[in-house]
């Protein structure tokens, strides 16, 4: 099936009592058990799974041509797992522009714990120099943030199995509809459904998604079970109800985005415009080959400096100023601020989350401030 039919059907089962074409809300936080102690629902207590959870982890890992799928409370939740599944002692390689939340959780919460290098993995050399007995996994972040660098997923996952080692995608800023890094040679898939799964601005979730079933996999699942910060019923249910327009927002924003894209790189204002999609992107060559669509997120550099930055957003009107993406609503952000001084984000530098407004409007309120 296509990804449009996929994002209605796999995530909804028709209830059979009551036959409501809608998978209703199981808030229940314990499930009857059978005469021979046996669970005929097939469930148990909700922190182990529950009917909404289900359904949104089956809809996401069938995006994701995956096999199975772990549901959290938070993209940071999620992403917190795969690092909590590591045996102490072991060495991750990640991005030097990771999300900063993931990049502190590391620096902050896994400090002694385990160790990790950050480093600029579109260096395939430099990955390879990086690797040491204790290495266990390479993070990768593309297209990332705030700066829409790319990283080969297939060269990076060519390096891993080579080495033995786990490879994890934090595919939140493409999402499934643009890339699939499980296809690529990905072994396990990080979303925050916070951004375009909900794509609503209006839950906090995360999801991994792993290709194969195995021992790593079990850790995690271990994790989610035992560590317990999983989404409620209803946030599954309102992820879940997000994600069946998914493919069609995505067409929007990647076409908003295209257009915004090619008005700023011709305005006189802009020093440059970061967007997969341009020519002029350093790796418009590797965007092409690895994703399908080149997404709805963008970064954009004002000539005149972090004071003119401030003037554009603080101008606006159409666009709000606030931090996220994957909304509907077109979003703005001043990065630097947002990630404090150890940043490498440019201080002229704006993030964009393109939404699905007409894109005249869009481009009519950058036009007026720039
Ligand atoms: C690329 C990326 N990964 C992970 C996260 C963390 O997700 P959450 O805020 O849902 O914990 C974010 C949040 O902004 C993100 O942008």
């Amino acid at each position: 099936m296509k990804q449009e039919t996929i994002a209605i059907h796999a995530g909804n089962k028709i209830d059979q009592h009551t036959k409501a074409a809608i998978q209703p809300i199981t808030l229940s936080t314990t499930f009857e058990r059978g005469e021979d102690g046996d669970y005929p629902g097939g469930f148990v207590y909700s922190r182990a799974d529950n009917p909404n959870r289900k359904a949104l982890e089956n809809v996401v890992a069938a995006l994701e041509n995956g096999a199975a799928a772990c549901a959290f409370a938070t993209g940071n939740a999620a992403g917190m797992s795969v690092f909590q599944a590591l045996e102490p002692g072991s060495h991750i390689i990640c991005p030097d522009d990771m999300y900063h939340g993931l990049r502190n959780q590391l620096k902050i919460l896994f400090k002694g714990i385990l160790t990790f290098d950050f480093i600029d993995l579109t260096d395939l050399e430099l990955i390879n120099q990086t690797i040491n007995p204790s290495t266990k996994l390479i993070w990768a972040e593309t297209p990332s943030n705030p700066l829409l660098k790319l990283c080969d997923i297939e060269a990076i996952s060519t390096i891993a199995k080579t080495n033995n080692l786990v490879f994890a995608v934090d595919n939140t800023f493409a999402s499934p509809i643009c890339q699939q890094p499980l296809s690529l040679g990905a072994d396990i898939v990080m979303h925050s459904t916070t951004k375009y799964l909900n794509g609503h601005s209006d839950v906090t979730g995360g999801i991994l998604v792993t290709k194969e079933d195995n021992d790593f996999w079990q850790n995690i699942k271990n994790v989610q079970s035992y560590g317990g910060a999983v989404p409620s019923p209803f946030d599954c249910y309102l992820i879940t109800r997000g994600i069946k327009t998914l493919p069609y927002r995505i067409r929007g924003h990647v076409s908003n985005a295209q257009k915004l894209a090619e008005f700023l790189e011709n305005h006189s204002a802009v020093e440059a415009v970061y967007y997969p999609g341009l020519p002029s992107h350093p790796q418009h060559q590797l965007a092409k080959k690895q994703m399908i669509h080149f997404g709805g997120m963008m970064s954009f550099l004002l000539k005149d400096g972090e004071e003119k930055a401030k003037q554009v957003i603080n101008g606006l009107k159409v666009f709000t100023q606030a931090t996220s993406l994957g909304g509907v609503e077109s979003l703005i952000e001043h990065r630097y601020s947002v990630e404090g001084p150890d940043t490498k984000t440019p201080k002229n530098l704006l993030r964009v989350s393109v939404g699905l407004e007409h894109i005249d409007d869009l481009i009519a309120d950058l036009e007026g401030v720039l």
